[in-house]
């Protein structure tokens, strides 16, 4: 049941998951992955019998009654004012000095959604984003990171001194010249940035930067550092558990931790609303305040109700 518990909150658990689960588990049915899944009952029998009662519930709560509450698309972050503050002070202020920011935290807890706020407070008239995503595949290609981030500002490398220029062509395969010098790619990528944020302050996104592949992040860590001069603001994403290189960059860091109790239920009670209390307070104390947790139990739930045969008819 622990490793359930586990996986779930770590935001791994999905519908589609649920035959991977019932393999690694030895579980027999939904109904014991549903145990694991819900809770802590000690009896095999009596947990399975609840679990299938909670299932009932549930899926007559956020499935099939209509009330599917509202998609987490739909709604802003709930228990994160803090954390949107001092984004919003870092963008806010970047005309008069830029700045560097990692946000950590576990999967599932809320970074790439605070990187949604952010590309909304930057919709202001005159400022741009600039986004590169890392990939787990693409985290061996040489400076794929920086091709996502420099793609639409390319057009502005010819006018580079020739030395960077030509470094910075060769690094995003623009020309035939042998493997690059990181430090002239560094050089040339902070140079193009600052000539573009003369026009409009720029905010680079690097999401899931422990994805992106090192000499991208070594490029990263050297702009980064040079930015309170220039009004740019570098904002990227890791995922506690993984390394990234910008660990060793001295950059300053905000922490996300897990949903408060409040915030935690009103989320829950935003995506899933009519919940039975029993299930409500099981879904909250399993999900243990991961917002990815909280808005996909009870839909995994309710999955898990729809193919649990003694579910059907009272479900109807
Ligand atoms: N404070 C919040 N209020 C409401 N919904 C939230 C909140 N935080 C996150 N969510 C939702 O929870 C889900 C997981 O969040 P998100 O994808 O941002 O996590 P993450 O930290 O980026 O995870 P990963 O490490 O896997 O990239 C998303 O659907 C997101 O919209
Ligand atoms: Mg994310």
């Amino acid at each position: 049941m622990k490793t359930l518990n586990r996986q779930f909150i770590n935001g791994r658990v999905h519908k589609s998951h649920i035959h991977d689960i019932q393999t690694e588990t030895g579980a027999a049915s939904g109904e014991q992955v549903a145990e694991g899944v819900l809770g802590d009952a000690t009896d095999a029998n009596l947990a399975v019998e609840a679990a299938r009662e909670d299932l009932q519930k549930l899926a007559a709560a956020v499935h099939l009654c209509g009330d599917r509450g509202r998609s987490v698309g739909e709604m802003s972050l709930f228990g994160r004012e803090l954390e949107k503050k001092q984004l919003a002070e870092l963008i806010d202020g970047v005309r008069q000095r830029g700045g560097a920011l990692i946000v950590r935290g576990e999967a599932g807890i809320g970074k790439s959604a605070l990187l949604a706020e952010v590309r909304a407070l930057s919709v202001t008239p005159g400022m741009r984003v600039l986004i590169t995503t890392g990939a787990e595949p693409e985290e061996h290609l040489p400076y794929a990171g920086l091709h996502q981030l420099l793609h639409p500002i390319r057009g502005g490398i010819d006018a580079l001194p020739s030395p960077q220029r030509d470094a910075l062509r060769a690094a995003l395969g623009l020309a035939d010249e042998a493997v690059p010098d990181v430090y002239l790619v560094g050089l040339a990528t902070l140079n193009l940035l600052a000539e573009v944020a003369t026009d409009s302050p720029l905010v680079l996104i690097a999401e899931d930067a422990h994805w992106l592949d090192r000499s991208s992040v070594d490029v990263l860590a050297f702009v980064a550092r040079r930015l309170p001069s220039e009004p740019i603001a570098l904002i990227a994403t890791v995922r506690d558990g993984e390394m990234s290189r910008l660990d060793d960059a001295g950059l300053p860091s905000m922490r996300v931790e897990r949903l408060p109790e409040d915030a935690a239920a009103e989320l829950l009670d935003a995506v899933a609303p009519g919940l039975a209390p029993t299930v409500r307070s099981r879904v909250l104390s399993d999900a243990a305040g991961n917002p990815l947790a909280l808005t996909e139990l009870p839909g995994t739930l309710s999955s898990l109700a729809q193919t649990t045969p003694r579910c059907r008819p009272s479900c109807r």
